[in-house]
């Protein structure tokens, strides 16, 4: 199993109290913060700073059982203060924790030494991160939303029906019952949510729970924002009629959520953490680690996993103390969130001459690495969020993702913050720019980069010219030998060796790789170009359909939204910088660099296009219509390529390269320490392949793919 437990135990170390002034601070902290949180959803703790804070008055407690105070949160039901005045007709529990693999083990055998016997059956299932609620149905109609308040009574927020998905107006049978669940932001909702806000001269919200603590308390707001609703139990109401009660206090957990999704109320089975029922701890240990390794992806966020006992018997026999049930834990995951200083912002210009901000934070610890930048899109985001230097900021990481700022803790303001200040010249050549879109640019665009815009297109997934690395290129630009790639086709023996460190052989071989490089695919010469917005697949996308660099530039934006994965605005822009890169690729044919992608036939008049469809389909090759990931390592004929050689010999065999294993992927081919793709396209019941056998389906297209 993934080592959570180490790196949850490092970032969740109790807090040490030392004596009792100590206790009575961290007890008064952990309450503010607390009843902030459950009042309007922010705080000024993160979720990890909370639980160390809570886990040191645990601890404290325990050493000193006669001086727990009334105010602890280790003895509410809810560890918040009391909000609202409409009773919950069974109180609102909240869950205990485990933090690591072990302490889950421990759990499972007190539960089982509890009850007297094994456990039949796990549900185990993702611990979604926003705010528990109660939805009343009556005969099947929506009547009431309340919040979680105390716990045993909460606070009437139904002036929130319908901003609420998931939630419907009317069940599909007419029954009466509460269905309990979390209301949350999905990450689109909150980028919605923070922009209509900000529009409005109104602070953003930090993260997406605080985005729906806030907006399902908010009344009479001039804008309309929406939230998800998760359900994740049903119980019966006082008008419930006998046999429904019976129903939903009878049934398995299981059973009772896929009634719940039948009456059309939301839930997580449609996710890519659905629950998933389970009959041993290593079962559950195992899906702990899967639904980790997924929360990446989700869009929305998952604090935890909740592992129940899934049989109304068991539950009934483990019964439920006043805080918390017996018969339910949260593994807890490590915090993806927390909250830093944004220092500065640093403005670095790309490849093509993009100039793109980058936050500068206080470095901070999250999910086991630590976090000294985070992206800002452009400067129209900046704006939109607010940010400005010195603000606290909530900073979002989870996996491999590049970590992201979610919005300013605009509470946390002391005044001293300073406005970002934004470029007027290029940083990079002190050129203009160009502001006239989201995305500044140096006006001098990929010149203002030429010696990163060279090596891009002599690197090995483009042009793959051998012998030509920055320092060479950094040599022919200063040399004045190079003032684009095109130039490199010209370059001549004398040049060459009138340079630093150029002897006969470096620059027979450099000849000879430029010379092998002009036979590249159009697919890699696309690709060398670095138009905007297209990266190596869609270039292969682009060349496959167009097969000649003709067909291409004469395409119109129409034309090129026939290729798969460009919308109108990807169109227009690639229709631009193709104007823009004319005279480059002009001077490109003339050296006699290839133009032609091998094996691809051009698209017809668009009025012939769906017979020439048909045509090129019906020609397409082995993997015709598939969607294949490759993953691993990979052996035998396939040992030398790269993964870009690898989608490219899909995409010459008909079929399409993806990196992510979905319901969607046709094939995997699994190489060497394939891990957690294998594992999901298991999972999915997905055809797997290895190297060897996947080299004899694409045998035919094989020798192409190093080209
Ligand atoms: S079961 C009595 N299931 O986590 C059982 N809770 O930290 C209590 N939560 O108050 C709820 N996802 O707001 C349950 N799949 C899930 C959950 C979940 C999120 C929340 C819920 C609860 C809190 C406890």
């Amino acid at each position: 199993m993934r080592d959570m437990t180490t790196s949850t135990a490092a970032h969740t170390a109790a807090a040490v109290l030392a004596d009792s002034t100590a206790y009575a601070e961290a007890v008064g902290t952990a309450a503010k913060a607390a009843a902030a949180y459950y009042a309007t959803g922010e705080s000024s703790l993160d979720d990890d700073a909370y639980d160390r804070l809570v886990r040191g008055i645990e601890a404290y407690e325990q050493a000193h059982p006669d001086e727990v105070s009334a105010e602890s949160p280790t003895g509410k039901v809810a560890g918040g203060a009391a909000v609202g005045d409409v009773p919950h007709t069974v109180p609102m529990l909240s869950l205990d924790n485990v933090f690591s693999a072990e302490q889950l083990r421990t759990w499972a055998a007190s539960l089982e030494r509890r009850i007297g016997r094994p456990v039949e059956r796990w549900s185990v299932e993702p611990k979604l991160d926003g705010l528990a609620i109660a939805a009343r149905y009556e005969e099947g109609r929506l009547t009431r939303l309340i919040t979680r308040g105390d716990g045993s009574a909460g606070e009437d927020v139904s002036h929130a029906i319908g901003t609420v998905i998931g939630l419907p107006d009317h069940l599909a049978e007419p029954v009466t019952l509460e269905v309990r669940g979390e209301v949350l932001m999905t990450n689109d909702q909150f980028e919605q949510a923070n922009t209509a806000r900000t529009a409005h001269g109104g602070a953003p919200f930090a993260n997406p729970r605080n985005g729906a603590a806030g907006t399902l308390r908010a009344k009479d707001r001039e804008y309309r924002v929406e939230m998800t609703f998760f359900g994740y139990g049903a119980l019966p109401l006082p008008d419930s009629d006998t046999a429904c009660a019976g129903q939903l206090t009878d049934r398995p957990h299981s059973g009772l959520m896929e009634y719940v999704a039948d009456l059309g109320v939301h839930t997580a089975a449609a996710t890519l953490v659905a629950p998933r029922t389970v009959t041993t701890v290593e079962d559950i240990e195992a899906r702990v680690e899967e639904i980790g390794a997924l929360r990446p992806q989700l869009p929305f966020g998952i604090d935890g996993i909740v592992i129940k006992a899934d049989l109304a018997a068991d539950r009934s026999a483990a019964g439920s103390g006043s805080r918390a049930p017996r018969w339910a834990i949260a593994y807890k995951l490590p915090a993806v969130e927390k909250v830093t200083t944004l220092l500065g912002v640093e403005w670095n210009v790309g490849r093509t001459g993009i100039i793109a901000p980058r936050a500068v934070l206080a470095p901070v610890e999250i999910d086991g690495s630590t976090v000294g930048y985070a992206t800002l899109h452009n400067p129209a985001d900046i704006t939109r969020r607010d940010l400005r230097i010195g603000d606290h900021v909530m900073v979002y990481k989870a996996g491999d993702i590049i970590p992201r700022i979610e919005a300013p803790v605009a509470h946390l303001r002391t005044g001293d913050e300073k406005p970002i200040p934004f470029p007027e010249a290029c940083p990079q050549c002190g050129s203009e720019i160009d502001t006239s879109e989201q995305r500044w640019r140096c006006v001098r665009g990929r010149n203002c980069r030429l010696v990163a815009s060279v090596s891009y297109a002599a690197g090995r997934d483009q042009l793959d010219i051998e012998g030509l690395g920055v320092t060479r290129v950094v040599q022919l630009v200063e040399a004045g030998l190079v003032g684009d790639f095109a130039d490199l086709f010209a370059l001549t023996r004398e040049q060459l060796l009138g340079l630093d460190r150029m002897g006969e052989t470096s620059t027979d071989n450099l000849l000879a790789a430029i010379e092998t490089a002009k036979a590249r695919p159009l697919s890699r010469v696309f690709c060398a170009l670095g138009v905007r917005g297209t990266g190596r697949s869609m270039s292969r996308r682009i060349a496959r359909h167009f097969a000649t660099m003709e067909h291409i530039r004469a395409a119109d934006a129409e034309a090129l939204q026939r290729v798969d994965g460009i919308g109108v605005e990807k169109a227009a822009l690639v229709v631009a910088e193709l104007a823009e890169l004319g005279t480059l690729i002009d001077r490109l044919v003339e050296t006699g660099v290839n133009m032609t992608e091998p094996g691809a036939t051009p698209p017809a008049d668009a009025s012939e296009k769906d017979a020439a469809d048909a045509v090129v389909a019906g020609n397409a090759g082995p993997l015709d219509g598939m969607t294949v990931v490759v993953t691993g390592a990979m052996t035998g004929v396939l040992e030398k390529l790269s993964r870009n050689q690898m989608n490219e010999l899909v995409e010459r065999a008909g079929g399409k390269s993806s990196s992510s294993v979905s319901q969607r992927t046709s094939l995997l081919v699994a190489g060497e320490n394939a891990g957690s793709k294998r594992e999901k396209a298991e999972q999915l019941g997905t055809r797997i392949v290895g190297p060897d056998e996947f080299a004899e389906l694409v045998a035919d297209f094989l020798d192409r793919a190093a080209a």
